[in-house]
């Protein structure tokens, strides 16, 4: 099994190209479900996530190959199968986004129920709802969610649950309801980039759909959607990551091909501890070269402050001069990077959904155990800063959602290796 060893203390500097979306990718590639015939997608990320995308989509009569540079084309050959089996869904929460686009166009939909999740309780009760809402029936057989509706109709729905708005969730009513009779408005959507970038798809392939980026979404629905050429936008997670990553290592380093006014909030509070943010066009320039400030930090629903950035601000806030605060908004149990960033000195007390962040001096390297994917990544924003020697084991988790990270942080200077372990029976 794969580790990363990191030899901390290296200021990171250079200049880092970021990919496309993967939170964006994934939903868009199953909605060439509905589509007659070829969509050629640009900037697809090469991630673990995205072939396994790939794979149910071929085990749901999408034929897929790749080009070089990131580009995908995909279309449909064979409407027979509508099962997204348990095998594939339990290794990837976003398959559930075939389950929108599988009833819209093929009128059934069989999706295994995902199950549990290191970040927390995941239910899709929305999801379901949304559908019924449009005519669907829904019934739970054997552990798989079986969705059926002769015709789906548009009707107002709201889409709202306990932690606000629902990203996949408003993707799958979206790719429903695009085929549907009628008019639907889903209110309360969610607000998120990569909602954004589905619905464009979606009009690029004759869709109409407006209000996306707002909390109300009209749909139009159409008879069919034809295929089209489409480019995915930069994704917003990797380039705070690697924002992040130039902050801690009080750094001075250039993104590329990314999208400043996607990450305000996150910008927001990087500019109040003390890091020099600066946009060029789409390159972002990071710096930084003094112990930072503490802050108080609360995960929210776009355009709040990501739930996906939480873990890597925590790292970060470790070595802040004096105690920060980290609210938990969306996954009240996503800590699993707490016990882990312990491990390496960190001085980190969880309260329920907030963790008081005492700020300390240095980190020590030590071995540390990544339980998901944005959590090793901040693991391994936490090995680049710390004195001597770090393994991050169990990288699969990162290598789900960023693309070839550790030769990228090698080209801005980082002393760090992938080295492989055999695995003991
Ligand atoms: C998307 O997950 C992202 N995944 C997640 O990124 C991200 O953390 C999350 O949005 C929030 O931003 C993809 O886009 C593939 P939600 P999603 O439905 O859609 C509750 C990463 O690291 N909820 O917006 O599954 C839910 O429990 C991943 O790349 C219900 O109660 O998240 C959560 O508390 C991890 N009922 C909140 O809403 C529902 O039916 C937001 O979840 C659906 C959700």
């Amino acid at each position: 099994m794969d580790y990363f060893q990191i030899s901390g203390g290296k200021r990171l500097r250079g200049t880092v190209e970021i990919n496309g979306a993967k939170n964006a990718a994934l939903p868009i590639m199953a909605a060439t479900i509905l589509c007659e015939g070829e969509v050629v997608l640009h900037n697809v990320p090469d991630l673990a996530d995205v072939r396994t995308m790939e794979h149910l989509l071929n085990k749901l009569g999408v034929s897929t190959s790749h080009e070089a540079g990131g580009t995908v084309r995909l279309e449909v050959k064979d409407e027979m199968n509508c099962h997204a089996d348990y095998d594939l869904v339990r290794r990837m929460r976003a398959s559930i986004c075939t389950m929108g686009p599988l009833l819209a166009k093929r009128r059934k939909a069989q999706v295994s129920m995902p199950g549990g999740c290191a970040i927390g309780d995941r239910p899709i009760d929305l999801h379901i709802a949304g559908l019924q809402a449009l005519g669907a029936d829904a019934e739970l057989v054997s552990g798989d969610m079986v969705l059926k509706a002769k015709r789906l109709t548009g009707t107002e729905l709201f889409l709202g649950g306990p932690f606000g708005s629902t990203v996949t969730g408003t993707a799958n009513i979206l790719m429903a309801s695009v085929l549907a009779e009628g008019r639907t408005v889903i209110e309360s959507a969610a607000c998120e980039p990569e909602v954004i970038d589905l619905a464009n798809f979606l009009n690029a392939c004759g869709a109409q759909i407006s209000g996306q980026g707002s909390p109300r979404i009209t749909v139009e629905g159409v008879k069919e959607l034809s295929g089209c050429e489409y480019t995915i936008i930069p994704d917003r997670i990797e380039a705070g990551t690697f924002i992040i990553a130039g902050a801690i290592t009080n750094g001075e380093i250039r993104l590329k091909r990314c999208r400043l006014e996607h990450l305000l909030a996150v910008v927001d509070r990087l500019r109040q501890v003390g890091v020099n943010i600066e946009r060029e066009g789409d390159e972002i320039v990071v710096s930084s070269s003094r112990r930072l400030e503490p802050t108080t930090i609360t995960s929210q629903p776009y355009p709040g402050f990501p739930t996906d950035l939480q873990a890597q601000m925590t790292a970060l806030l470790c070595l802040a001069d004096g105690n920060s605060m980290v609210t938990e908004k969306i996954y009240p149990d996503r800590f699993m990077h707490v016990a882990e960033l312990n491990r390496l000195g960190a001085k980190l007390r969880k309260e329920g959904p907030t963790v008081i962040v005492q700020g300390v001096k240095r980190l020590i390297g030590a071995p540390v155990m990544a339980s998901d994917l944005r959590a090793s990544a901040a693991l391994l924003l936490a090995g680049l800063v710390a004195k001597g020697e770090t393994q991050v084991n169990r990288v699969y988790h990162i290598d789900r959602g960023y693309e070839k990270i550790e030769r990228k942080l090698r080209g801005l200077g980082a002393d760090i290796e992938r080295l492989n372990r055999p695995t003991e029976e």
